[in-house]
């Protein structure tokens, strides 16, 4: 269901993305008796992994301190080539030792481990080369003349680095690199070739400028995740093209539209909130086929009608657009989301009714929160009401006559004289509902109706 850090419930981790002020000890070899402080952002999600583990020893006992080499720090002597496991291993010291004098800081001191020729001592159950996990690449033998460096997870280790490039562009077998929460800069390298590679997670780390072009061609990419960092400007539109299962673009300073082939993507789960996109939400949602789980679209300043074609993203189970400019009505194809759990409208300009269809789902789906305060809405439906009194959908200021905590009414009727865009009302329901027309024979007949929404 939601992917830890993501959405549901609540958004609690995206919205409430707590500050936690850490005086940390850093190890930085370059200077050791330096002291000083930094700001720990704590509370950021872990980092999603599929399957596929992020290598072995992962299980995260908690590692003793690792051995020091016999300075504390400083360079040690170059292992002889004859103690590495394997000539795979052998070309990967030197970039991770070149790696290692770039680092200004490492509060855990994690990379006092990565020294001497043990480069998948975590395989073997060790704890040096704190980070790296090795694998056996696939269709090779499984013995120790192939291991190699499949997974670099630095989640959490709050390292400060320049640049990452020269560095994870330089594992050939990579597959993963997981560097949640750290303190990394600079340009994201060229990593068409590596192979294998199928994740990249730089989210909460200090990287900046423009959309790293260079995850662009990554086809094999299932798992993208930049948010929080300080990216700013448009989205390349043939990032909708990957064929990735998670894409998270939020807390980030992306701005422009949305690019119209947005409906091309193959993710479950769509996160582009907290930036400053402007534009509708395209219409081309619709071509999201049944893989669209979650997506949130909240905080940016997306304007333009709320479109139909959302109802026809079946497999959704979290639609956030909350806190944008979007207007218009409710589409009664909202009504076909049978999936969906929260829907979040709330702080927009939308208007009109509050279809029944809609909520209807409460019974009939899974609806258990239909955020649509903050809005223009006139009138409820009545399946509406016992929602609004069992708290599974919040109307608060909205211009509903006789209903507690509405906007004034000159407010109201100051809106209403003057809609911020016409929007079309489409009475049509694509999906066969219970007590509705089936779609074949709707839409003229709906319309006549006068489209109330039962
Ligand atoms: C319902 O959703 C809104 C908006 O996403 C959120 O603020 C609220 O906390 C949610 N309520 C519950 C009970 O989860
Ligand atoms: C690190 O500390 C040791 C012992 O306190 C000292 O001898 C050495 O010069 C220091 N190294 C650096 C690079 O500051
Ligand atoms: C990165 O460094 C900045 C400045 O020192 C600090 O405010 C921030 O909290 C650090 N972030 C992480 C994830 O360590
Ligand atoms: C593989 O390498 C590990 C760690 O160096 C060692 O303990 C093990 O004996 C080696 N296995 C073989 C079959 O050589
Ligand atoms: C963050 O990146 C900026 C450059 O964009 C750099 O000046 C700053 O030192 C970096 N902060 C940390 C903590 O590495
Ligand atoms: C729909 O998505 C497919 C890929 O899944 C893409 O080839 C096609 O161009 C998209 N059509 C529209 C209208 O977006
Ligand atoms: C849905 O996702 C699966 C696996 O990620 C993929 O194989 C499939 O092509 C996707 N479906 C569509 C219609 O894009």
């Amino acid at each position: 269901m939601a992917v830890p850090g993501t959405a549901a419930p609540g958004h609690a981790r995206l919205l409430a993305f707590a500050l936690v002020l850490a005086v940390l000890r850093g190890a930085v070899c370059e200077s050791n008796h330096t002291r000083f402080a930094m700001v720990s952002r704590g509370g950021n999600a872990p980092s999603w992994r599929p399957g596929s583990g992020a290598g072995k020893g992962s299980a995260r006992v908690p590692a003793p301190s690792p051995p020091l080499d016999t300075c504390g720090c400083g360079p040690a002597p170059a292992p002889a080539p004859s103690e590495f496991l394997n000539d795979k291993l052998r070309p990967l010291y030197p970039v991770i030792q070149a790696f290692k004098t770039t680092i200004t800081c490492d509060p855990l001191g994690v990379t006092a481990s990565w020294v001497g020729p043990k480069l998948c001592d975590s395989f073997f159950g060790g704890n040096m080369y704190r980070g790296f996990y090795c694998e056996h690449p696939p269709g090779l033998a499984n013995d120790n003349s192939t291991l190699t460096v499949a997974s670099i997870d630095f989640n959490g280790y709050g390292l400060c680095a320049p640049s990452i490039a020269g560095f994870v562009d330089a594992f050939p077998d990579l597959a993963l690199f997981h560097a949640n929460s750290n303190n990394l800069s600079g340009e994201v390298p060229d990593l068409t070739r590596l192979p294998y590679f199928y994740e990249l997670d730089l989210s909460n780390n200090n990287f900046s400028g423009p959309f790293p072009n260079t995850v662009v061609p990554l086809g094999g990419l299932l798992f993208l995740d930049l948010r929080f960092n300080r990216f700013v400007g448009t989205v390349p539109a043939p990032i909708f093209d990957l064929s990735v299962v998670a894409l998270f673009l939020n807390n980030n300073g992306f701005y422009g539209r949305i690019p119209d082939n947005f409906g091309s993507t193959t993710a479950e789960y769509l996160v582009v909130a907290n930036n400053q996109f402007t534009g509708p939400i395209p219409r081309s949602i619709y071509n999201t086929s049944a893989n669209l789980s979650e997506v949130l679209f909240l905080n940016n300043q997306l304007s333009g009608c709320l479109p139909y074609e959302i109802g026809l993203v079946e497999g959704l189970t979290v639609f956030d657009a909350g806190g944008n400019e979007i207007t218009g009505p409710i589409p009664l194809s909202l009504g076909c989301l049978g999936s969906v759990e929260e829907l979040n409208l709330a702080g927009n300009q939308l208007y009109g009714h509050i279809p029944d269809v809609l909520c209807m789902l409460a019974k009939t789906g899974k609806l258990q929160n239909l955020s649509l305060s903050d809005n223009y809405f006139h009138s409820v439906g009545h399946h509406c009401l016992e929602l609004v009194r069992r708290r599974v959908l919040d109307v608060r200021l909205n211009c509903i006559l006789n209903f507690p905590n509405q906007r004034p009414a000159l407010e109201c009727a100051r809106f209403y004289a003057d809609p911020p865009q016409h929007c079309p009302f489409v009475p049509h329901i694509p999906c066969d509902l219970p007590g509705f027309r089936p779609p074949a024979a709707a839409t003229l007949s709906a319309a006549a109706d006068g489209g109330g929404g039962n």
